[in-house]
Parts: structure tokens; sequence; C-alpha cells
């Protein structure tokens, strides 16, 4: 055998080393995933004033640091704000974005906005800033060439994943939109090249809505997922579930 043949033989054995069971969780374990995702809700006024403890706060992150990203990009960073001053200058900014929101609705749903709470800024004891450096590993990387947004769908994702965790945790999280981006990069020292993708609102809940709260209010409604799922083309519907060939 050949030194290279030899190497070959280790590097895959080394291979099969990395490669552990992957089978279906408990029935149990399944459910407690499944719990967490319908479940987990958009918080915004049903924090509790305590402190999230730093264990927690270092499980939600680590959750949020082992999402997928596209190439292992890994782009995130994530800045934890507790200084009420500094939440206090978000809440500004949002009040601003929301009135300038509110002016392009049409009245009927002007006011129904204006009635809506969208925010838990100042009432969740912790914030967090979700970033993108968009440059991490250089410009491009794998599997950005075509899709260069990639690199924010999987900052996106990591937003997910700490969001599911905080569930599991009783922590209620809100996302945060209604933000001028300018506002935002001014207050907390946010490089240019850095992109913004979420504000979280961090804090214990003891009680969650059951279903969206713009569902309850009557804002909007879930869409009938058999509509939305089509069959090897656009458009076409799809048999749901899906019969088994
Ligand atoms: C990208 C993104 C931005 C959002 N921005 C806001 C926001 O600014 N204010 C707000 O009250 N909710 C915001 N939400 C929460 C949505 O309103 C919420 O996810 C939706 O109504 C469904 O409710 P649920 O998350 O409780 O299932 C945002 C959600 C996402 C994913």
């Amino acid at each position: 055998m050949t030194p290279d043949a030899a190497n070959g033989g280790e590097g895959r054995a080394a291979e099969e080393r990395e490669l552990a069971e992957a089978a279906p969780f408990s029935a149990e374990e399944r459910a407690a995933v499944y719990r967490a995702i319908v479940t987990r809700r958009d918080v915004r006024d049903e924090f509790m004033p305590d402190d999230v403890p730093d264990d927690v706060l270092r499980r939600l992150l680590e959750a949020a640091h082992h999402a997928p990203s596209v190439g292992f990009m890994q782009p995130w960073n994530f800045i934890v704000i507790r200084d009420a001053a500094v939440r206090s200058r978000v809440r500004e900014a949002f009040e601003r974005a929301a009135a300038a929101e509110a002016e392009m609705l049409e009245p009927e749903r002007r006011e129904q906005y204006r009635s809506l709470k969208l925010q838990g800024i100042s009432k969740a004891p912790l914030n967090i800033c979700v970033t993108c450096d968009r440059a991490r590993h250089g410009r491009t990387g794998l599997g950005r060439t075509q899709q260069p947004d990639t690199d924010l769908l999987s900052t996106a994702c990591a937003v997910q994943n700490l969001w599911l965790a905080a569930r599991a945790e009783g922590i209620g999280v809100g996302w945060v939109s209604i933000l001028r981006e300018p506002d935002l990069r001014a207050i907390l020292s946010i490089p240019s090249e850095i992109a913004i993708v979420a504000y979280l609102c961090v804090g214990r809940v003891a009680r969650a809505y059951v279903r969206p709260e713009l569902e309850v209010r009557r804002w909007a409604r879930r869409l009938p997922l058999d509509d939305l799922v089509f069959a090897d083309r656009w458009g076409a519907a799809a048999p749901f579930p899906r019969e088994r060939e």
C-alpha cells in the first residue's frame, strides 16, 4: 500500500469516529421540542423584572451559536444590554419609528396599530442586539457567491435558536424591528460594516399568550398550512399530508 492510500484509510477511520447515531428522539423528547416550537411567543408585556441569571443567558447564547450558518461563517455577535439608560434611548427611538410607521397606515388601521403593544424594551430586564459581520471570512465564501444574503439568513437562524431555547427556560423574547437602523447604530456604537439583524427584549415570564398576540388582537391570523404547500412546482396544490408514492 502506498503511504497515500494508508493515509486515506486513516482519514476515513478518523471521519468514521466523527459520526454518531442520529436516531429519532424518544416520544417525550420529541414532544418537548414541538412544545417549545408551538408555544414560543413574541413577548411584549409579560416580562418580570427579575434579572436573567448568567448561566441561563449563557445557555441561550450557546443555543444561538449552534445555529447553522452559510459556509460555517458564524457571522453573528450579541450585544447584551442591561443598562437602563441605554434601553431607554432605544425605547425613545422605537417611539419615533412607531409614530412614523403609524402615519403610513390607513386611518382605521392606524388607530388599531396605536393600540397594540409592540415592544418590551424597558420592561424586559435584558435586551440583546444580534448583528451580522458580513465580511467575517472575506466578502464572499462558501455558499455566498450566488446568494450573498445567506449570512443574514444564518444570523436569523441564530435568533430562532435563542428564541426556542428561551421558551424551554421560561424566558420570554420579543423581537423589535420598529427601529431606524441609524438610531440603533448610534446608540450601540455599531460600526457601519456590521449589519443589524435583530433587537430582542428578553426576560423571565410567568404567562404567555396561547396564540400570537396579533391574532388575539385581530390584526392578522395564521394562514392555513395547506394553502402554502405546493407539489413539485409553484402553485400546484399538494395533497397534504403528502401521500406516499
Ligand atoms: C423579523 C421579525 C420582526 C418582528 N418585529 C416585531 C416588532 O417590531 N414588534 C412586535 O411587537 N413584534 C415583532 N415581531 C413579532 C411578530 O409580530 C410575531 O412573531 C408574530 O405576530 C407571530 O407571533 P408569535 O411570535 O407569538 O408566534 C417580529 C417578528 C419577526 C420574526
